[in-house]
């Protein structure tokens, strides 16, 4: 086990990827798979269950509603807030632990989903940078895993698994978002990023995710 700059031994790693993409079914594989094979591993999501993630969730039930000019901004710093609240609550004692600690989502979500609304380049790489200035205080993960499913896939996956419909789940702005992940290393460079296809079944997605993350994971602890 590693000894981190900054204190932490564990790893951290995110999956990310569009509505039904299988996040967080990956999520709990993935936490399933390290501890048969006896490391820690701690599965955690965003929004949190912190206070700032409970509101969260009723705002993407749309039970809550924000201001409507100013609706990504408003979500932007509200999930740059509980980001910060479970970092320090959840995800940061874990790796200092010395835990694989798992979010199914993180920063690049907020990233792509509070700047894809934007039509024009400009105002999109303008949101862009000031959603990461708001976010400078978070932990940077380890790696993070994109799960890339085509958004007709991941539309049958939500309707199999039923419930009520979210923001953000039509289907126009489902293709954009899976076309934002194709292009996440403009956000996220170097070897911190990994894309994994998720189109295929449960366990052939779920046995990418072991390769490619093995290198980051390594055999431990
Ligand atoms: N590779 C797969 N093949 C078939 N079905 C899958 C696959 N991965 C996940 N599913 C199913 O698709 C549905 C959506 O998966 P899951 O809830 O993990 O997606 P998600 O990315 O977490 O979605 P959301 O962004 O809405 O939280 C679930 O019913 C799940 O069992
Ligand atoms: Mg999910």
């Amino acid at each position: 086990m590693r000894e981190r700059e900054d204190g932490n031994n564990g790893v951290f790693v995110v999956f990310e990827g569009i509505d039904g993409a299988g996040t967080t079914t990956q999520a709990d594989r993935y936490g399933s798979f390290l501890r048969g094979r006896r490391r820690l591993a701690h599965v955690t999501r965003e929004p949190s269950g912190g206070p700032m993630g409970s509101l969260l969730r009723l705002v993407l039930t749309q039970r809550v509603n924000l201001p409507s000019r100013h609706r990504d901004a408003t979500m932007a710093l509200l999930f740059a807030a509980d980001r910060l609240d479970h970092i320090e609550a959840e995800v940061a004692p874990h790796l200092r632990d010395g835990y694989v600690v798992i979010s199914d989502r993180y920063e690049l979500s907020s990233i792509i989903y509070q700047s894809i609304g934007l039509e024009d380049e400009g105002a999109r790489a303008d949101m862009i940078a000031w959603i990461r200035h708001a976010n400078r205080h978070a932990l940077k993960p380890d790696v993070t895993v994109v799960v890339d499913v085509d958004p007709e896939v991941a539309a049958q996956r939500r309707r199999a698994r039923g419930g009520a419909s979210e923001l953000f789940e039509e289907p126009e702005l489902q293709a954009r978002l899976a076309r934002a992940y194709l292009r996440a290393d403009e956000i996220i460079g170097g070897d911190r990023l990994v894309h994994v296809d998720g189109n295929g079944d449960v366990d052939t997605v779920t046995d990418a995710i072991i390769r490619a993350l093995e290198p980051y994971v390594g055999e431990g602890p």
